[in-house]
């Protein structure tokens, strides 16, 4: 053989090697290199399902556990692939993935919706929930109703909503008690703005960041603190790279689990039967563990003893809340009277809670 043709076909190799495995997992055809058990091989409806968080958080497990369920309830004929920790779309990328159809599944925190359907903001006020309670009413009733309905128009579908629980400040700079502790610190948000003006209301300059970047940033002092659920500040260890942490409850961070609306309308009826059925199970099960969690990670970031930690008193609140009031006036309109009268509603039932 000539010298060259040597290296042409180690380079052709090469080129086949990275079609098959290189690219992988953007590049896949159905099911074949996670088919486990062979069963239904060939006409399995696959279902892709893209998030940004660890495997072992509420998210993560809710996902898993669904995925189970699909397959147990539609014997093997619909297979849920999930792709964890943002491995296939940031935050950013995953709605507009979705409404496009190249993915059929996510499950973003309630905030990622809002700049397509700016009622979703409402999710965002702090101090809308003033209990577990107050969560589960608001999603299981009419504000839950309407914001799924309007994603409709969107060619997306909502199936269910899994609580991951309520959000807590951490910072380097020093301990959060009064609103004006905060002043002239940089915090990592998740975009929205209902979140960038709470945080301006308070002197913060706003960074929005990617979930998966926020470590790096903590870390590295391009932000000072955050806002985020115990879960999420243990399984990414935040709770190692800040210095203070204030149990506020100020806001609540939930998913809302969402599907491409033109592929849901193509799965026959007996298949959407069984997902559905799955995402039932799935969800009781999921707001329920998401609590527990959330319950035994705050023992073990107290227990690991890294961050100084503060538990606001009534007063304290008191003074958050009063600091935040004017939201509700400057959102009205974007987010609309009917929702934000919900939420005074369940404000005043939930009061003292
Ligand atoms: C965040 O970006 O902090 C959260 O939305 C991440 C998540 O999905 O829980």
């Amino acid at each position: 053989m000539r010298p060259w043709a040597g290296t042409l076909v180690f380079v052709l190799l090469g080129l086949t090697a990275a079609l098959f495995i290189g690219f992988y997992p953007a590049f896949t055809w159905g099911s074949v290199p996670q088919d486990d058990e062979q069963q239904g091989y060939g006409n399995e409806l696959i279902i892709k399902f893209s998030h940004v968080v660890a495997e072992n958080t509420p998210k993560g497990l809710a996902a898993q556990r669904f995925a189970d369920l699909v397959k147990e309830k539609t014997g093997n004929r619909v297979k849920v692939e999930i792709y964890p920790n943002g491995v296939l779309y940031a935050e950013a990328g995953e709605v507009e993935a979705l409404m496009r159809g190249e993915i059929q599944m996510i499950a973003p925190s309630t905030s990622h919706l809002s700049e397509h359907v700016p009622s979703w903001l409402v999710m965002d006020l702090p101090y809308a929930f003033l209990s577990q309670e107050a969560v589960k009413e608001a999603m299981e009733g009419p504000i839950g109703q309407q914001l799924f309905s309007r994603l409709e128009k969107k060619n997306m579908i909502g199936l269910a909503y899994w609580g991951n629980g309520f959000k807590q400040m951490t910072s380097n700079q020093g301990p959060l008690r009064q609103p004006s502790d905060f002043q002239d610190q940089r915090f990592r948000i998740i975009p929205s703005r209902v979140i960038e003006e709470q945080f301006k209301l308070l002197g913060v300059k706003s960074v929005p960041m990617p979930f998966n970047n926020v470590y790096r940033g903590l870390e590295t002092g391009l932000v000072d603190g955050g806002e985020n659920t115990i879960s999420n500040i243990y399984t990414k260890k935040f709770y190692q790279v800040q210095r203070f942490m204030t149990l506020s409850n100020h806001g609540y961070l939930g998913y809302a689990v969402l599907m491409n609306k033109k592929f849901w309308a193509q799965i026959p009826p007996e298949l959407q039967r069984g997902i559905r059925e799955a995402m039932a199970e799935t969800s009781a099960w999921a707001n329920e563990n998401a609590i527990r969690m959330n319950e035994r990670q705050w023992n073990d970031i107290k227990a690991a003893g890294s961050v100084e930690i503060h538990t606001l008193t009534p007063q304290e609140r008191t003074e958050w809340r009063k600091a935040w009031e004017p939201l509700y006036d400057q959102f009205e309109r974007e987010i609309g009277r009917d929702l934000i009268g919900e939420i005074r509603k369940l404000q005043d039932k939930y009061e003292g809670h």
